[in-house]
Parts: C-alpha cells; sequence; structure tokens
C-alpha cells in the first residue's frame, strides 16, 4: 500500500503544492491535501496544525508543508510533540534534515524556491535515512 504523505500550504504555497502533489503521485505516494485549495489569501497555521497533528498522533510517518518563507508553517507545525518541521531551500539542506536532524516534516519556502528546486529538495528529503548514531542522541536532547 502506499504511504500517505498530508499535505497543506497556503495562497502562497498553493501552486507548488498542486505540482508536488503530482510528483508524490509520480513516485509511488499517496498525497493526503489538507488544503488550501485555491490562491485566495488565507492563514497558514489552519494548514500546518492538521499536518502536524497527524504526525504527533502517528497516523503518518511524515508530511510536507508550504508557504511563502517557510518560516510561518515551520513555528506552527514545531508546536506538536515529536514534531521537527524542517525548512529546506536547497536540496543538500533536506538532505542533511533527514540524515542529521529526522525531519518529519518538509517545509518547503515556495516564494523563495523555483518549481524545478521544489521537485529535487522533495526528491532529496523523500530517499534520505536518518543516519542515528551520534545525531540520534542529539535529537533525543531537542525536548526541553
Ligand atoms: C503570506 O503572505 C506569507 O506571510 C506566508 O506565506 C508565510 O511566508 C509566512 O510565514
Amino acid at each position: 500500500m502506499a504511504e500517505v504523505i498530508p499535505i497543506g500550504a497556503d495562497h502562497a504555497g498553493f501552486a507548488l503544492k498542486e505540482r508536488l502533489k503530482q510528483e508524490l503521485r509520480k513516485l509511488g505516494y499517496e498525497p493526503l491535501d489538507l488544503g488550501t485549495h485555491s490562491a485566495d489569501s488565507t492563514d497558514y497555521p489552519d494548514y500546518a496544525h492538521p499536518v502536524a497533528a497527524q504526525v504527533e498522533q502517528g497516523t503518518v510517518g511524515r508530511g510536507v508543508l508550504l508557504c511563502g518563507t517557510g518560516l510561518g508553517m515551520a513555528y506552527a507545525a514545531n508546536r506538536h510533540h515529536g514534531v521537527r518541521a524542517a525548512v529546506a531551500w536547497t536540496p543538500e539542506v533536506a538532505r542533511l534534515a533527514r540524515a542529521h536532524n529526522d525531519a518529519n516534516i518538509l517545509v518547503l519556502p515556495a516564494r523563495f524556491v523555483t518549481e524545478a528546486d521544489g521537485l529535487e529538495i522533495l526528491r532529496a528529503w523523500l530517499s534520505t535515512p536518518f543516519e542515528g548514531g551520534r545525531h540520534a542522541r542529539r535529537v533525543q536532547k531537542i525536548e526541553p
């Protein structure tokens, strides 16, 4: 069965979200679109919380969020226990967010990456495993 990956965006991330959904399907995943469903102005926490809640509850292993800078989505998602939402603006940052930080939510700064970059960042994040070892100790120390 295909892995379900919830995905959410505000108006600034809407267009790239639509493209990432296609790519997720092409790669054999099942995107679960939690909105927004148009380019009309909206509020990023309304989409960050539903995606992060699914990761927090363990109904899914990982999710994807997009807004203009990525920052608002990351602030909101990271309020959820066990969520590590990483803003990635290059494929290498996405790779390190997985390998070193075990990021379980990818956040894309839709106004600061091209569509091609966004797709490459998504692929890097999806395909990189957590390295564990010394990084596991550090990740465990994140919770205050
Ligand atoms: C929307 O204009 C913008 O503020 C939002 O997408 C995001 O960048 C917030 O962090």
